[in-house]
């Protein structure tokens, strides 16, 4: 069974959605794990003690100072459990997490929970909106917790709108996929690049492109859950529990780069970065003047990626080289060439004219490119599920 030897715990506070847990207990005993459930006091009123302990076939926590043993509650439950899942988790009890606040056991477990974490809300949709309160998620998710968001619908209150519990396959499936997620990274670096570089005109223009960093971001997290010592070097302003370094030319992106390859293990440069950038920047803000035309003069960016590929071959270092290839036309004859060209151990082609897939898009589809030939097609799936197979494939 998939869950042989995991131990869960589940914590559950005060909502509605509190008895639809009894489900997902069920479901986690069937396949095989040991079931731990803290409540908060609140949730007592959705649900009961003795149901919760019948279908878990274990005690239920509550009472912080109801101590048996002579290591606390909230360390042993803590030590003990493989993962931690709050479903469903009111607004309450995410702000406290957030705050590091611990004033009942299953706040205190959580503020002592050192492994993987999954919080799945369920609230009013007003409350869901309160930028409060996506402020104290946001908290959460640059820590590495993973926030499985509600669903839109009609809501127990009487209103119609996003603060419905996810559905518990989903809450299943996150929570094997992180028990299932090997540590293959563990002791290695992996260094990646993302978004689109912005070079500058003058101190208010610039040249850039469409690309989100949203691809970048999620093999960054992938590789983090893989064990990995992760540094992201982006142009965007994301939050993570790794160490971010914000660039922002593709001159600012090669220097940070020169700086972490030497030690890296794997380097995967999901960024666009600008081809060009212009050859007199303007420290003016550039006036219009009577021409109807103007032309701006530009000068080659480095090829950072072909440059790391030769000074991979001139240190003879063991560090694997993935390339991203966005085409929008000919993506495999386009990519083999630049496979070639690079020398790259692997290039992932994308094709950036699908509007379903790409730049700004949740979803991707790709065909990863070895340096020996060989092709791999990943089918339309989340730029999750896309960012954890090119982590497999590349280190099959
Ligand atoms: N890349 C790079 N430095 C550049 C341009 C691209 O390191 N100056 C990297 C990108 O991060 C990506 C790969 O090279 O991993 C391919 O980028 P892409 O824009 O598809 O290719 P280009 O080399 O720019 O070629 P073209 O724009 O002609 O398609």
């Amino acid at each position: 069974m998939e869950l042989n030897n995991k131990t869960i715990l589940i914590g559950i506070t005060g909502g509605i959605a509190a008895y639809k847990i009894c489900e997902l207990i069920r479901k986690f005993k069937k396949n095989g794990a040991n079931v731990r459930i803290v409540c908060t006091p609140n949730s007592l009123n959705f649900v009961t003690k003795l149901t919760l302990q019948n279908l878990s076939q274990n005690e239920v926590y509550i009472e912080e100072f109801d101590v048996k043993n002579w290591k606390p509650e909230h360390i042993s439950l803590a030590d003990e459990a493989d993962i931690m899942v709050i479903a469903p988790a009111t607004a309450n009890t995410i702000s406290k997490i957030s705050q590091g606040i611990a004033d009942n056991l299953l706040t205190s477990i959580a503020c002592a929970f050192s492994k993987k974490m999954i919080i799945a809300p369920a609230m009013n949709c007003n409350m869901w909106n309160n930028p409060i309160i996506q402020e104290n998620l946001s908290k959460l998710k640059a820590r590495g917790i993973e926030i499985l968001e509600p669903e839109s619908g009609f809501l127990a209150c009487g209103y119609l709108g996003k603060g419905r519990l996810c559905s518990l396959d989903k809450i299943f499936n996150a929570t094997v996929e992180c028990l299932n997620s090997s540590q293959k990274l563990k002791g290695k670096k992996v260094v990646i690049t993302s978004g689109g570089t912005i070079e500058d005109i003058d101190p208010v223009r610039y040249i850039s492109n469409y690309s989100s960093g949203k691809m970048g971001k999620a093999i960054a997290d992938s590789a983090r859950d893989m064990g990995a010592e992760v540094v992201l070097i982006t142009t965007k302003d994301f939050e993570a529990p790794y160490k971010i370094t914000k660039v922002k030319s593709a001159i600012d992106m090669q220097n940070a780069l020169n700086d972490e390859f030497e030690s890296t293990d794997i380097l995967i440069m999901a960024a666009a970065v600008a081809d060009y950038r212009v050859k007199n920047y303007s420290v003016q803000k550039m006036k219009k003047g009577s021409e109807d035309n103007i032309t701006l003069e530009l000068v080659k960016n480095p090829d950072i990626l072909q440059g790391l590929c030769e000074r991979k071959a001139k240190d003879s270092s063991s560090c694997i080289i993935v390339g991203f290839c966005a085409e929008s036309e000919n993506l495999l004859d386009n990519a083999k060439t630049k496979i070639a060209k690079k020398g790259c151990d692997f290039l992932v082609a994308n094709d950036i004219s699908r509007k379903d897939i790409g730049f700004s898009s949740d979803d991707n589809e790709v065909t990863i490119l070895d340096k020996n030939g060989g092709m791999n097609k990943i089918e339309k799936a989340s730029k999750k599920v896309i960012a954890r197979k090119i982590l497999e494939f590349i280190t099959k």
